[in-house]
């Protein structure tokens, strides 16, 4: 029997699966740079006509990502560039990818008007590859299998994956190895 392939041909290992670990309850208020980093992201995003941009609810983004131990971060779906921009105010080396060419331009803007060096590249992630410890998306929920399918196949084996199951309900995913048990991750 053939060994099952992922869409880009590597091997899949089929004993890998994702498993959601308990929010960590963060509750960190967003900073002054933040609320205004959100606010003046907002306003940018209503001149650009843009279906698929919904905000995610940032206060809950913030809180969850100020609970995790620093490192890389990529937004997948990055939209206007807020959540990357938070996540470069808490400390995270930040990556955005986002398929709208027009919201990926102004995401760029937005992040250098603030003082920010976080990146944005223009493309799809479910094709562009962006090592990072902590992935953050907010896809349509008809493509979140898909997504997470991307996550599992794509990120290294200790990655977080938070993912929205609504604007403000951010779910923490991470992979977990059927014969080993959960991934042990770093505490804050
Ligand atoms: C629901 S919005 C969320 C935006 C952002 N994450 C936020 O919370 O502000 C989803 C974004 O993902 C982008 N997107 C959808 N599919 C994509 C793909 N395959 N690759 C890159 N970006 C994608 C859309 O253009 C949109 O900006």
């Amino acid at each position: 029997m053939r060994e099952p392939r992922s869409r880009d041909s590597r091997p899949f290992d089929a004993t890998i699966r994702l498993v959601e670990v308990p929010p960590s309850g963060g509750r960190a208020p967003l900073s002054q740079r933040g609320v205004e980093l959100v606010r003046e992201g907002l306003a940018r995003s209503r001149d650009i006509a843009c279906f698929d941009f919904v905000p995610s609810d940032y206060a809950v983004v913030y809180g969850e990502l100020a609970a995790l131990p620093r490192g890389s971060f990529c937004e997948w779906g990055s939209g206007i560039g807020i959540a990357t921009g938070l996540a470069e105010l808490l400390g995270f080396e930040a990556h955005g990818i986002e398929i709208d060419a027009a919201m990926a331009a102004a995401s760029r803007r937005l992040l250098a008007d603030f003082g920010l060096s976080a990146t944005v590249e223009t493309g799809d992630y479910l094709a562009i590859e962006h090592a990072s410890d902590v992935y953050f998306t907010y896809c349509w929920p008809g493509q979140m299998l898909r997504v997470e399918r991307r996550f599992l196949e794509s990120a290294p084996e200790s990655a977080r994956l938070l993912i929205c199951h609504g604007a403000g309900d951010v779910r923490c995913k991470v992979k977990q190895n059927e014969g080993l048990g959960p991934v042990v991750l770093g505490a804050t």
